[in-house]
């Protein structure tokens, strides 16, 4: 084999793997939701795009575009930072950055899987950008409670770079069935998924130790 061809044999086994792997991760996160309506997947946006994600929070924030996340809908929208310390940039899938972009194209590989494999009739997604100061943290609740064209799916990316356990702000979910038990605590280290069924599992933030970068979506069927 010449030098080229060998090359582009390379390449596209590694474009197939990559693949495999992705379908892998798809393949745990249908299985896991039909199950127990919640996973965890390591790795499931690269580290570069993680980077420029919070690069892109930075921003942002020094722009004073990072604005208090509401607790509540419409008029009864309030502000209320003894529930959730967040601050928010909800994302325009008409402008997105080139990271963005990936993470919104990961979201709808997902999606699209969802809806094949389990029907799940996933149809609109909105996400937002997200980040804890240290100190922060999001009291126990559930994202939605019932209703038509209600939030069916949350995903939260987690951003962090060099996540230590002591940088705390952990994401607790608690037991569909028995919501004062606790299922999983799941570590926000740059790269992982959470993913969990929006009327289903009650969850909260437990206190931060240092910023939280995330990107948190929900898909409404
Ligand atoms: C939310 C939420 C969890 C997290 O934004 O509704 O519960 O881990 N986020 O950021
Ligand atoms: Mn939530």
């Amino acid at each position: 084999m010449d030098k080229a061809s060998h090359e582009i044999h390379n390449v596209t086994h590694e474009v197939s793997s990559m693949a495999a792997s992705f379908a892998a991760k798809i393949d745990t996160i249908c299985t896991s939701l039909v199950e127990r309506s919640w996973v965890v997947v390591p790795d499931f946006l690269d580290t570069e795009s993680c980077r420029h994600l919070v690069a892109d929070i930075q921003d942002l924030q020094s722009q004073g575009l990072m604005r208090p996340a509401g607790v509540g809908r419409g008029e009864q929208l309030q502000i209320a930072p003894e529930v959730r310390s967040d601050l928010i940039y909800w994302l325009d899938d008409t402008n997105l950055t080139p990271s963005q972009a990936t993470a919104y194209q990961q979201l709808q590989a997902l999606q699209l899987a969802l809806n094949r494999t389990l029907f799940f009739g996933l149809r609109s997604l909105e996400a937002h950008l997200t980040l804890y100061k240290s100190a922060g943290a999001y009291a126990k609740h559930v994202d939605n409670f019932s209703g038509t064209s209600a939030r069916f799916l949350s995903c939260i990316i987690y951003l962090s770079p060099d996540y230590h356990s002591a940088d705390g702000g952990q994401l607790r979910l608690y037991q569909p069935a028995t919501p004062t038990e606790v299922a999983a605590e799941v570590e926000p280290r740059g790269g992982t998924l959470a993913c969990f069924l929006s009327a289903q599992v009650p969850h909260e933030v437990l206190t931060t130790n240092r910023e939280r970068y995330s990107l948190t979506a929900w898909f409404r069927t």
